[in-house]
């Protein structure tokens, strides 16, 4: 479904100024408008989706434009900027390599990738030991892909080939990643299914009421799924359009259900990763380890790395040369990710995530309250939260309500990304993991009042 564009007319949005915030001009500026009407001339449509206020710079948990306005990032871009906007160790990292005079190796050896693939094995639980990088999420979900599948005709034979997904599961916009996908307006333009991608009900709770294992079992039986033709099963472990955790026993069932049936279990830790929910890996709660993992977007802090985790076995099935990217490991991007989990270790901000995962809750639900029937369903775990705005009294999204929130937000000092999820109905809280109590509290605080007036 596409987002609704915000508009270009400057609106008149009353002065803020506090610590974290600061707007005092019309939002969207007008001297801005000749380049927002420029890029919205010249890009595809699609580009056109965010809010129209130019990023210039940002610092900790705030992003700034260049005529001196300020909010509280609580997207973290697209939850990227887990260290915080402007960390002086990323910059002096990038600066760092660039002067060194190499910002490009392709896969020859670099001591840079050695030291990031090295921190990044430290953070491994096993059986997961090797690391590799790549550029993108959906990069490294299709690798995961590519390896289940390559795994399934090795173990089973080419009859072993169907990977299991969950419905509203999102791993990327490349084609097999969206094959994987499981949010039917995404997949429109793949025309007929594909009978080697079968998705089931993520056990969410709130649209998807029966949360056990028994639910896995019978959509595959009534989808006419043998159990021994699955190469892989894929999930992400809190899922990004509602940011709820897969229940514990659930995937600890079907780490069972994947041994049983040698099928290979994939987590996609493209959002959850690194720190954003509270622990190292979002797996971490479920007390279960996958085989693989895909990690990106909180790897870096900022630049374009992603990495593939996964077990001795299924990291070697492919040969010297095989599995490779023109990009893989960029040592600029390789520098400023190894400097992002040197922060995110030694300043505690896994823990600091944990330490506000109340706070953040607590906004959650007062936010719910305000919206006096509106929000069918909130969820948050670490620093990462998501309010679905739904027709009273029922499941069905209300994008323009979610909408209108984040239009407002906006314009008093507090950055959100368009709203996601089933039908758009979903706003995501998700600022960077150095984020302070009182902005935390005050971002929050911005969204309870707005959803209030909107309720
Ligand atoms: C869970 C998940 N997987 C994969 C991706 C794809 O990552 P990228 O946009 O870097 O390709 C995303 C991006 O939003 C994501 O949230």
């Amino acid at each position: 479904m596409a987002t609704k564009e915000f508009p270009l007319a400057p609106e008149t949005a009353p002065l803020v100024k506090t610590p974290y915030r600061c707007i005092q001009t019309a939002i969207p500026v007008p001297e801005s408008l000749p380049l927002l009407e420029r890029l919205r001339d010249m890009e595809p449509r699609s580009m056109g989706g965010q809010p129209p206020i130019l990023w210039h710079h940002g610092e900790g948990a705030c992003i700034s434009d260049p005529y001196g306005n300020t909010w509280i990032d609580f997207s973290s871009g697209v939850l990227v900027t887990a260290s915080g906007h402007g960390r002086p160790e990323i910059v002096e990292a990038i600066c760092g390599m660039a002067h060194q005079g190499l910002y490009h190796a392709y896969c020859f050896p670099s001591e840079i990738r050695a030291r990031l693939v090295e921190e990044i094995e430290q953070w491994l639980p096993a059986p997961l030991r090797r690391v590799f990088l790549l550029t993108t999420g959906s990069e490294a979900t299709e690798c995961c892909i590519k390896l289940a599948r390559t795994y399934g005709l090795q173990a089973g034979g080419p009859k072993k080939n169907i990977l299991v997904t969950f419905d509203n599961a999102f791993h990327g916009r490349t084609m097999g990643a969206q094959l994987a996908g499981g949010a039917a307006g995404l997949k429109g333009w793949l025309g007929e299914p594909d009978p080697h991608f079968v998705q089931v009900p993520f056990p969410e709770g709130f649209r998807q009421k029966d949360v056990r294992f028994e639910v896995f079992e019978a959509s595959l039986q009534a989808q006419g799924v043998d159990p021994d033709r699955v190469c892989g099963v894929m999930s992400e472990t809190f899922q990004g359009c509602n940011a709820a955790l897969m229940p514990a026993e659930y995937a600890q069932q079907l780490r069972a259900w994947c041994g049983l049936h040698k099928a290979v279990l994939i987590f996609d830790e493209v959002q959850a990763a690194f720190g954003r929910s509270g622990r190292a890996f979002g797996f971490q709660h479920l007390g279960v380890v996958p085989d693989l993992a895909a990690c990106g977007k909180g790897i870096s802090g900022g630049m374009p790395l992603s990495a593939v985790l996964g077990t001795e076995s299924l990291m070697n099935m492919y040969g010297p040369g095989e599995m490779t990217s023109t990009h893989s490991a960029n040592p600029v991007c390789a520098a400023a990710a190894l400097a992002n989990l040197n922060v995110i270790r030694k300043k505690g901000l896994i823990e600091n995530a944990a330490r506000l995962d109340p706070v953040l809750r607590q906004g959650a639900e007062a936010i719910a309250h305000a919206a006096k029937g509106r929000v069918g369903a909130w969820n948050a775990v670490g620093l990462v939260a998501a309010i679905q705005f739904t027709r009273p009294g029922s499941t069905t999204p209300d994008p323009d309500t979610a909408w209108n929130v984040a239009h407002r937000a906006y314009q008093r000092g507090v950055m959100l990304f368009a709203p996601v999820g089933v039908g758009g109905c979903a706003i995501k809280l998700c600022p960077p993991l150095v984020i302070n109590e009182e902005a935390l509290r005050e971002g929050l605080e911005v969204l309870c009042e707005i959803t209030a007036e909107l309720a």
